[in-house]
């Protein structure tokens, strides 16, 4: 068939970049995926950490289609109510009443502006990052992202230093060399395959963050926004960070991204800014996602029914009733389960099978990031679609 508009005879094909499974997903329900031929799933992956509050939840489709037929989008040019009473809401949620927010479209941004602003505080421009770190793939974020193959030569510009997990002697000796600028850390590492940080580490961290003016980042982009059963992961290590980067689950897959910026920074007009960031639409999702997480409970939830799963993997690993499991960990719903052989055939048999979604990480470890509204019945039906494959 001849191309229309007299082309070159071909038609636009994607660029092919993901290494896709052969399955649509063409609507979603709470917990629950289906696929083009009606075919249901659990989804114990949530498209990647982003599903908090459940798909299709009714009243965020409620607010989100009352915003896009009031008022979709206008600049950042004038005063926008719906993004002062998000940062109001936020801070209150978590617990960061005095912080300051800045609102961008994904995760990756999130960082990139941590970053630029804490170079704009101290006027340094070396960051620390840890082996394994994700932190998006965009200049500086894919620069402190632990992974050379993502990093194009462009990006490579040796502002980077990544160090061992937890390792704090090894941290002490960059930073003591006088020029950081900032460090960023994920109290949960994602893609790095569920490692965490510890107390004594984060701790030991911010005090050298202090004694250095140093800014302190917690990327709490997959690990936050109620899914290691607090608010944030870095919570659970009696830190404050002087940055806080989130996206994924506060807007429930609408592209929003944010930064908590402490008090101590002072905003310069001009020196940040973005087209759609913090738009009517995003902000009124975003509204709706708080709300859920307060009214359901769900950071709650992802404490008690997270604890479930990683005691009843780990009881059945050590029984011996989950041959090839050699680890389980995480804390709330973000749970790796490590095996000792590639996780490509059971996860494959998972969707195939047992229709049902999970991630992965690395080349043996499952990733379980459902929505935060997981509820026990899901996650004993988990177990047994996952013995099965094993
Ligand atoms: C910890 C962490 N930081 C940053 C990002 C980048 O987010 P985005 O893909 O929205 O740019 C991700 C995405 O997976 C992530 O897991």
């Amino acid at each position: 068939m001849a191309a229309p508009f007299g082309g070159r005879g071909a038609y636009m094909n994607l660029f092919d970049v993901y290494p896709l499974f052969d399955i649509a997903i063409d609507k979603g329900q709470g917990c629950k995926v289906w696929d083009e031929n009606g075919q249901e799933y659990l989804d114990l992956y949530g498209g990647h950490a982003v599903i908090s509050v459940g798909h299709a939840h009714p009243h965020y489709v409620e607010a989100i289609s009352k915003q896009v037929a009031k008022l979709g989008f206008y600049s950042n040019s004038v005063q926008n109510p719906l993004q002062k009473e998000l940062a109001q809401r936020l801070g209150k949620a978590c617990g960061y009443e005095d912080y300051q927010l800045f609102l961008i479209n994904s995760g990756a941004e999130a960082n990139e502006n941590a970053m630029k602003l804490a170079s704009f505080y101290n006027g340094r421009t070396r960051i620390l990052s840890a082996e394994k770190a994700f932190h998006g793939r965009t200049s500086l974020a894919v620069e402190a992202t632990a992974n050379p193959k993502i990093i194009a030569p462009i990006n490579a510009n040796g502002h980077v230093t990544y160090l061992p997990l937890n390792d704090l002697p090894a941290w002490k000796t960059e930073i003591e060399k006088g020029d950081v600028c900032a460090v960023i850390i994920e109290c949960i590492q994602g893609v790095g395959g569920i490692r965490m940080v510890n107390a004594q580490f984060l701790q030991g961290l911010r005090a050298l963050c202090n004694e250095h003016n140093i800014v302190l980042i917690c990327d709490e982009i997959q690990c936050g926004y109620g899914r290691s059963g607090k608010f944030f992961a870095h919570q659970h290590l009696g830190v404050m960070p002087d940055m806080i980067t989130v996206a994924k689950g506060i807007c429930n897959g609408f592209p929003m991204g944010g930064v908590l910026i402490s008090p101590k920074f002072t905003p310069i007009y001009g020196q940040l800014g973005t087209t759609f960031g913090g738009n009517h639409l995003g902000c009124a999702g975003a509204l709706a996602v708080l709300d859920i997480i307060e009214s359901e409970k769900l950071v709650e939830n992802a404490a008690t029914v997270g604890k479930y799963l990683i005691d009843t993997l780990t009881a059945e690993m050590k029984a011996g009733n989950l041959p090839h499991v050699v680890d389980v960990r995480g804390q709330g719903l973000m749970i790796g389960i490590e095996l000792d052989i590639p996780y490509k055939e059971p996860r494959t048999r998972l969707i195939k099978e047992q229709h049902c979604f999970t991630g992965c990480s690395g080349t043996n470890v499952i990733r379980l990031l459902p929505p935060l509204c997981l509820s026990m019945a899901d996650a004993e039906d988990f177990i047994v679609r996952f013995k099965k494959v094993l």
